[in-house]
C-alpha cells in the first residue's frame, strides 16, 4: 500500500481501515486515502454523531468510505472492521490529561500491547 507519492496515485481497489477515524489524526488519513482513491473503512463510537459528519463531506466518501461502528474494547467489532482490508492505521486512543497515565493503559485497550493488536487482526 502507498500512501505518499503523486496525486494521481490509485488504491487499486485496496481497501484500509483506520480506526479513530473522526479523530484529528485519523480523519486526516481517511482523507488522503479517500484522495489516492483507496476505499476505507472507518471505525468510530457512533457513526451518527454529528461529530462524525465531516467525514461524509469528504470528496469520495459518498463512493468509498463505510463507517464502523467499533469501541476499543470490542474486538469482535475490530475484528469485523478490519476483516478483508489491506492495511489498518490504528489511531483510536483514549486520550487522558493525567500526565502520569498512558492513555491505553487507563482503559485497558486491547492495543496495549502488540500480542493483542495481532490477535485482532489476523
Ligand atoms: N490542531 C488541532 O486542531 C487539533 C485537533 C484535535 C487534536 N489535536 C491534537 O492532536 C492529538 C492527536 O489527535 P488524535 O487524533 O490522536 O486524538 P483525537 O482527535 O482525540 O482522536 C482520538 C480518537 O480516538 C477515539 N477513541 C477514543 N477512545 C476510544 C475507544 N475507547 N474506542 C474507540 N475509539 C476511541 C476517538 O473516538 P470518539 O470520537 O468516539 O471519541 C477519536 O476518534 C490530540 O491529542 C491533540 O493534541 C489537534
Amino acid at each position: 500500500m502507498t500512501v505518499g507519492g503523486e496525486a494521481t496515485a490509485t488504491g487499486n481497489g485496496q481497501t484500509v481501515c483506520v480506526t479513530g477515524a473522526g479523530g484529528y489524526i485519523g480523519s486526516w488519513i481517511v482523507k488522503l486515502l479517500l484522495e489516492k482513491g483507496y476505499a476505507v473503512r472507518g471505525t468510530v463510537r457512533n457513526p451518527d454523531d454529528a461529530k462524525n459528519a465531516h467525514l461524509r463531506g469528504l470528496a469520495g466518501a459518498a463512493e468509498r468510505l463505510v463507517l464502523c461502528k467499533a469501541d476499543l474494547l470490542d474486538g469482535d467489532a475490530l475484528r469485523a472492521a478490519i476483516a478483508g482490508c489491506h492495511g489498518v492505521f490504528h489511531t483510536a486512543s483514549p486520550i487522558t490529561d493525567d500526565p502520569g497515565g498512558t492513555a491505553c493503559g487507563c482503559v485497558g485497550s486491547p492495543f496495549s500491547d502488540g500480542r493483542r493488536l495481532v490477535k485482532v487482526v489476523r
